[in-house]
């Protein structure tokens, strides 16, 4: 195993446009899923919404210049297609778009490199009006926004990614209910996800066609890191169907331009798959230049011994068969399992599935319940053992062949984690949503510190 990164190894950190940006109201953005579903009781933890978040709006100098002090390489951040064009359809907001241009070029001027995700969930909410994501004219119009910013930016930035985990934007928020926009229906969810799929091919299409030679097109995917809990029979199907469900039914179409066989039978109680039409596969199958995988904890499945399925609705259409264990170890304040394991795995994965195809692992991290000691620093010493044994797996996924351009740590601040409000503390810098002041966590010194060496630091002592 290496000991050190590659010369030009990326260090980055990552956020999201709804959880920090705030703003909701500014500069003619209109309502995004996100803003409709906090509105909606029940949906998110204390009733919380991104309506300031982190301002990172009107922050986004300090932002940057903090960046700058932490020695990041660059930074990953999605832009809000409902401030860009808030309709979702029709004409850019010039107003929407100037946020985007000061805030990458005040990157390129601190040397930070600018990654732009066009999609992390918020969606126009006057798109999910007309039939959100599980009707098809979305994909066209996601298309069209991603033009509309690669011409806006496309002369400033040249690492691109349409989407971030259209798994969770199909069956979190079209089958289990439990993201925006809150549908439950199974059906629904499926063709989501294929016309995620068709966004993503057709956006990639008009990346390509608008943006410069040399830029550089990926999607961020979740793959599911799925063990299963025996190697019975039954337990072995239960790995295979999860598999098919949360990573091939995005990976088969993008990489080998067909949906999974075993995927379209285990779904056939619920849909024909009718809607995908004729040469839609090779439109997804769009070349990419990057991969970028987000890893945070593995899964354990088995089959089903019980009868009595959970009556929750399921991110997992038709795999009522499918019983999820708690993986063993230590626990994040999310009750997600550390394991880095799984991110070498899913890294020697795609270096097997998808040879030549350079990966980065686009989000990494861990939420804990940070607090401010007397003498105003945040101590964090399981978040830096966290990133200390994934940065040893990336490691050793190089030494084993795998080409990983770059890493993004989840996330540069504390922010709004979705249905858990602002109650999870992702951030390496602590934010005091009183006063929205920024303190970097011991994990950020850390951090700093690694990127300067170029090598996995000791976690401190004491
Ligand atoms: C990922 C999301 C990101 C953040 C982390 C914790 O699934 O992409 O926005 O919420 O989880």
């Amino acid at each position: 195993m290496p000991t050190s990164f590659p010369p030009g190894f990326v260090w980055g950190a990552a956020t999201a446009a709804y959880q920090v940006e705030g703003a909701v109201h500014e500069d003619g953005r209109t309502p995004s899923i996100w803003d409709t579903f906090c509105r909606t009781p029940g949906k998110v933890l204390n009733g919380d919404t991104g309506d300031t978040a982190t301002d990172h709006y009107h922050r986004r100098a300090e932002d940057v210049r903090l960046m700058s002090e932490l020695g990041l390489g660059a930074y990953r951040f999605s832009v809000s297609w409902p401030r860009v064009q808030p309709t979702g359809k029709g004409a850019a907001s010039r107003s929407g778009l100037d946020f985007y241009r000061r805030l990458v070029d005040d990157l390129l001027a601190h040397g930070i490199k600018p990654v732009l995700t066009l999609y992390h969930w918020d969606l126009p909410q006057e798109l999910e009006t007309a039939g959100g994501w599980p009707a098809r004219d979305t994909a066209h119009r996601f298309a069209d926004y991603a033009e509309l910013v690669a011409r806006a930016l496309g002369d400033r930035v040249d690492s691109w990614a349409t989407l971030n985990e259209p798994w969770c934007s199909a069956f979190l928020g079209y089958a289990a209910g439990i993201h925006a926009p809150g549908r439950t229906d199974d059906a629904a969810a499926l063709r989501a996800a294929h016309h995620l799929n068709l966004a993503h091919g057709l956006g990639a299409r008009a990346l390509r066609a608008t943006l410069p030679r040399g830029a550089r097109i990926a999607v961020v995917l979740n793959p599911n890191a799925v063990r299963a809990r025996t190697t019975s029979p039954g337990d072995l199907d239960a790995q295979r169907r999860i598999d098919a469900l949360s990573t091939r039914i995005f990976t088969g179409p993008m990489l080998r331009g067909a949906y999974p066989a075993d995927l379209i039978a285990d779904t056939a109680g619920i849909t024909d798959w009718s809607f995908v039409h004729d040469g839609d596969t090779s439109v997804i199958k769009h070349p990419l230049d990057w991969l970028g995988i987000n890893y945070y904890a593995p899964s354990v499945v088995s089959a089903t011994t019980d009868n009595h399925p959970s009556p929750a609705p399921s991110p997992y259409p038709g795999a009522q068969s499918v019983t999820f264990h708690q993986p063993p170890g230590p626990r994040t304040a999310m009750d997600w399992t550390v394991d880095p394991t799984g991110l070498h795995d899913l890294l020697m994965r795609f270096t097997h599935e998808a040879p030549g195809l350079p990966l980065a692992v686009s989000e990494n991290g861990a939420a804990y319940d940070d607090t401010v000691d007397a003498r105003g620093a945040v101590r964090d010493p399981d978040r830096i053992a966290y990133l200390h044994g994934h940065f040893d797996a990336v490691l050793r996924a190089l030494g084993d062949g795998a080409d990983v351009w770059g890493y993004f740590v989840w996330s540069l601040m504390d922010n709004f984690e979705w249905a858990y409000g602002y109650s999870k503390r992702f951030g390496i810098v602590y934010v005091d949503y009183s006063t929205l002041a920024r303190t970097p966590k011991a994990s950020a010194g850390w951090y700093r510190d690694v990127i300067r060496a170029g090598r996995v630091l000791p976690v401190p002592t004491g």
